[in-house]
This record gives C-alpha cells, structure tokens and sequence, in this order.
C-alpha cells in the first residue's frame, strides 16, 4: 500500500530556471497538500497536463525527493525514516532509459540481481521468464546501445523488476514506445496487478488511463483535484468521457502561475 499525506514539494529555482519560467519568484510550488492511497491489488494512475507534478510526486514515493511538506508510507513504512528498506520493496521506472549502454541487457539483469542480494539460481530463473516474456531472450547478450527504443525500455522494465517488487512506480509507462511494445508493457503491468502488487503509474495519455488503471487521480498544477474510479470521474463531472473529464477539471483549475 501507498498511503501519501498532504505531500508538498516546493522546489528552490537556480535563476536559470526561473529565467525558463519566466517568474520573478524563486520557489516553485510543485505539488501541494496532495493526499491519495494506492492498495494492493490496483493500478492508480496519476492524469495530468505536463508540468502537473506527477514525475514529483512518484519520485517522493520512490524516495528520490525529500517532501517539503507532509508524510508518504510504502508498505507501512515512512519513506523520511528508512528509504534503504522502501527501496527493497519497490521498483522505480521511467521513460528515461537509464541502463549503461556499454553493457548487455543479460549483464545489467544479473548485476541489479546480485545487488538485490539474490543468488545466481534465482537471477537466472527470473532472467529467462523475464526476458521470455518481453521477448529480450534473443538479445541478451547485445549491447544496449545497440538494441531499438522499445527493446531497451522492455529490458530496463525486467531489469528494475528483477527482484519481484512488491511495488511498481512507473513515470509514463507507453510514452515513446509503439503500440506493440506499449501494449506488452501495459499487459504486463495488469499481470502485476493480478499478482496482488500495488502500482501507481502517471500518464497523460487519457485512453491508457481508461483502458488500464483501476482508479484515477487528476492532478493540476500540484494538487489533486480529483479522484476515482473512470465511472465515478464521469458521473461526477457529467461527461462522457476521460478527455471530456479532464478539460473540464482544467478550466476549473488550472492557475496561470502556481509560484509561490
Ligand atoms: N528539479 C527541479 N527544480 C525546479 N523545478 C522543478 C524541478 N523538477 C520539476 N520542477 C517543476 O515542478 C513542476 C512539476 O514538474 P513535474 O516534472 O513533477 O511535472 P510532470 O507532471 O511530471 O510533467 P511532465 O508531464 O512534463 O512529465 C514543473 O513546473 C517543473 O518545471
Ligand atoms: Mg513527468
């Protein structure tokens, strides 16, 4: 279980960034007062335009960022009081592929396996149903700098996965891959969740959120502004549909500057 209380983040700008944003002020609300729970068993995805927060707040569940603000528990435990121990229990991914590129998909499994503790049985094991599945088998031992986006992203999914987290954070799963691979990385994500693990992925693509995510959150501008399930999104919006539900919470919401 994920359970975020009233996270904020306030981030402190370098003049160049605040040069980017065009803002006299040199803090950045990124997100505020945000609160959801993610259970085992379901797939919470995090909807919102670019520059919402979802990329923050999934790295503050990770233990990547300290909150400014408010508390975040990963399978009952404070990311702030032990994140060595949150980090065995959960798998980070994003789009960003962040294998060295010098080194075979097959070495950066057996590697992060040996990292985890596990010993060579279990690696090799895990390595063959996992790069069965993905369909890495043939090109394990090629360099990934040699291997196509969607290879690459499907081998760092079985990498970050090796040790069989009891939960996924995943920052846009599908963004950049074709639909044949986006599907195998979605499917594989509904099997997670089959298995009882607790995922919470962000997106801002509308139908992977209504096609694959069990609840909602709608975030903008840092703050969550709206949650649930598609059925119950739509009910209480009065629309027909996720993109239809989302335009009408930005009007709603959207802020022209969210510095503080
Ligand atoms: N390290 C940083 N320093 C300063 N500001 C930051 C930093 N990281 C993010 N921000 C700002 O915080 C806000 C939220 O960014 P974040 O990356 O969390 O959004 P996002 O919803 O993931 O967007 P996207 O869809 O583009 O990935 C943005 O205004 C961004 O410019
Ligand atoms: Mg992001």
């Amino acid at each position: 279980m994920i359970c975020i209380n009233n996270l904020t983040k306030v981030y402190k700008l370098t003049r160049k960034q605040m040069q980017e944003q065009k803002t006299k002020k040199n803090m950045k609300k990124a997100v505020d007062q945000l609160s959801l729970k993610a259970v085992p068993g379901e797939i919470y995805g995090l909807l919102g335009p670019n520059g919402a927060g979802k990329t923050t707040v999934l790295r503050c569940v990770a233990t990547l960022l300290k909150p400014t603000d408010g508390s975040i528990s990963v399978g009952g435990i404070d990311t702030l009081d032990k994140s060595e121990e949150i980090r065995k229990k959960i798998s980070f991914l994003t789009n960003e592929i962040k294998l060295d590129p010098q080194f075979s998909a097959k070495y950066m499994f057996n590697f992060f396996g040996r990292l985890h503790g596990l010993d060579e049985a279990a690696i090799n094991e895990r390595r063959e149903y996992l790069f069965n599945y993905f369909g890495i088998k043939g090109f394990e031992d090629k360099k990934i700098d040699e291997l196509s986006t969607g290879m690459k992203q499907k081998a760092s999914l079985a990498v970050s996965l090796v040790h069989d987290p009891e939960i996924v954070i995943f920052d846009e799963p599908t963004t950049g891959l074709d639909i044949v691979t986006a599907r195998s990385v979605t499917d594989y994500l509904k099997l997670l969740k089959e298995e009882g693990k607790t995922i919470i992925i962000s997106t801002h693509i509308m139908t992977e959120a209504e096609k694959l995510c069990d609840r909602i959150g709608i975030i903008i501008d840092g703050r969550l502004v709206m949650e649930g399930t598609l059925d119950e999104i739509l009910k209480d919006t009065n629309t027909a549909d996720l993109e239809d539900a989302f335009f009408e919470l930005y009007k709603q919401n959207s802020r022209e500057e969210a510095c503080i």
